[in-house]
C-alpha cells in the first residue's frame, strides 16, 4: 500500500505536484494519469526517496522509503528503461543488484524468463531495443519479489506484441495481490490495463476513483443534428428552441451541432414542429479520452489564469456527468466553488466546454 498526505514538491517557483493525498491499494491495477508535465514522474520518484517533498508525507506500507528494512523485496520499480549500466550483461546486472540484496542466483533467472530474456542474458543491453531494456527494467523491479510494484510509462515507445505483454504482466501482478501503480498520459491505455485511476493535471488531483466509475461518469451520450448548410438561420432556430427545451447546444467546426440533454426523438420532434429541415440526426457517445482531455484541460486553464472571477470562468465548467453517476470524485476546487457559469441551465449534465462558451481550442 502506498499513502500520500498533502504531499507537495516544488522546484524553484514552480510547483510540480501541490497537495496529493490519496492511497494506492493492493490486489488491483492502479493507473496514474496526468498529461505531459503533470507530475507523475515526480511524484513516483518521491515515493521511492529519490527526491524530497517540500511538504507532505508519502509512505510504502507505512514507512518511508529510507525507513524500509529490505528495500529491494518491499518496493519494485522501473522509472527509465536506459537507466540500467550499458556495459555489464542482463544477467551481470541482475547478479550484482541479487548479490547485495542477499537474493539467491536462481532468483536471476526466473526474472529473466519471466519477462523473456533468458535468451539474450548474457548480452550487453547497450545493444538492446527499447522493448528489451523495458523488459530488462521491468526484471529488475521484479527481483526482490516486492509487494509494491511502480511502473512510469512503462509502455512508451513499445511495439503492440510488448503493450499487450507489460498490460498482462500488470494484471497479474495485481491479481497476486500485489500493488501495481502504473503512470500513463494515455487514457485509453489505462482503461484497459488499470482498475482504479488516480488522475492529476498541473499537478493537482482530479480524480480518484474506479475505472468503471469514470466511464459511467463521463462517456455521456450526445447529439449530431445538422441542419442545411446554406440556410444558417435555422441552425440558429434549432438552437434557440433547442436551449429552450433544456438542452446544452454547441456548434461543431463543420456546422453541425452538439447537442446534449435532449433525445433524439425529442430534438426530431422539435425541429418538425418549427418546420426545420434535418441533414443530420445520429447519436453520438463522448469517447473516454475526450472525457480526460477535457479533465485535464481544466486543470490547465485554471492554472493558467490568475484570476477565476475575472471573465474567464465559463472556462472551468466540468465535463457532463450523467445524472446518478455520483461516486466519491475529488473534482478542482473551481468547480465545486460557484455555481455553472451560464446560470439559466439546469444542473446536470454541466455544460461542455467549447467554441460556444468562449473557451480555448
Ligand atoms: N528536477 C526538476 N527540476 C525542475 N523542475 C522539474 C524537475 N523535475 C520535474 N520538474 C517539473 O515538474 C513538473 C512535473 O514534471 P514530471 O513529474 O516529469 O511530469 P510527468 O511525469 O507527469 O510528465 C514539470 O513542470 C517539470 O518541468
Ligand atoms: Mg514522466
Amino acid at each position: 500500500m502506498i499513502e500520500l498526505v498533502a504531499l507537495t514538491k516544488r522546484y524553484g517557483a514552480r510547483t510540480a505536484i501541490d497537495q496529493l493525498t490519496f492511497t494506492v491499494r493492493p490486489g488491483r491495477v492502479t493507473g496514474f494519469l496526468g498529461p505531459n508535465g503533470a507530475g507523475k514522474s515526480t511524484t513516483m520518484r518521491l515515493m521511492l526517496g529519490l527526491d524530497h517533498p517540500t511538504a507532505g508525507s508519502v509512505r510504502i506500507d507505512g514507512r518511508r522509503y529510507d525507513e524500509l528494512r529490505d528495500p529491494l523485496h518491499t518496493v519494485g520499480a522501473l522509472l527509465e528503461a536506459k537507466g540500467v549500466h550499458g556495459g555489464r550483461t542482463a544477467y551481470h546486472h541482475l547478479l550484482c543488484l541479487a548479490q547485495s540484496n542477499g537474493i539467491p542466483e536462481r532468483r536471476v533467472w526466473e526474472v529473466l524468463e519471466l519477462v523473456g530474456l533468458a535468451e539474450v542474458a548474457h548480452r550487453r543491453p547497450r545493444g538492446f531495443s527499447l522493448g528489451m531494456s523495458q523488459r530488462l527494467g521491468i526484471a529488475t523491479a521484479l527481483l526482490g519479489d516486492p509487494g509494491v510494484l511502480l511502473f512510469d510509462e512503462p509502455v512508451n515507445g513499445l511495439d503492440p506484441e510488448g503493450i499487450h505483454w507489460i498490460r498482462q504482466l500488470m494484471r497479474r501482478l495485481g491479481a497476486e495481490g500485489r500493488t501495481v501503480f502504473v503512470s500513463s498520459h494515455l487514457m485509453s491505455e489505462m482503461a484497459l490495463t488499470a482498475d482504479h485511476l488516480i488522475v492529476i493535471g498541473r499537478g493537482q488531483l482530479l480524480a480518484d476513483m474506479s475505472v468503471k466509475d469514470f466511464i459511467a461518469r463521463h462517456s455521456a451520450s450526445f447529439a449530431r443534428v445538422r441542419t442545411p448548410d446554406h440556410e444558417p438561420e435555422q441552425r440558429e432556430k434549432l438552437t434557440a428552441l433547442l436551449t429552450e427545451a433544456g438542452a446544452q447546444v454547441e456548434q461543431e467546426k463543420d456546422g453541425a451541432l452538439k447537442v446534449v440533454g435532449a433525445e433524439l426523438p425529442q430534438i426530431s420532434d422539435l425541429a418538425h414542429g418549427a418546420g426545420i429541415r434535418l441533414w443530420e440526426l445520429s447519436p453520438h457517445q463522448a469517447s473516454l479520452e475526450e472525457a480526460y482531455l477535457r479533465l485535464t484541460q481544466g486543470a490547465v486553464d485554471y492554472r493558467s489564469t490568475t484570476d477565476p472571477r475575472a471573465g474567464a470562468g465559463q472556462q472551468f465548467a466540468p465535463p457532463p456527468m450523467p445524472p446518478g453517476a455520483g461516486q466519491p470524485y475529488a473534482a478542482p476546487q473551481q468547480w465545486q466553488a460557484g455555481p455553472p457559469p451560464v446560470g439559466q441551465q439546469p444542473p446536470p449534465p454541466a455544460p461542455l466546454p467549447g467554441a460556444a462558451q468562449g473557451a480555448p481550442p
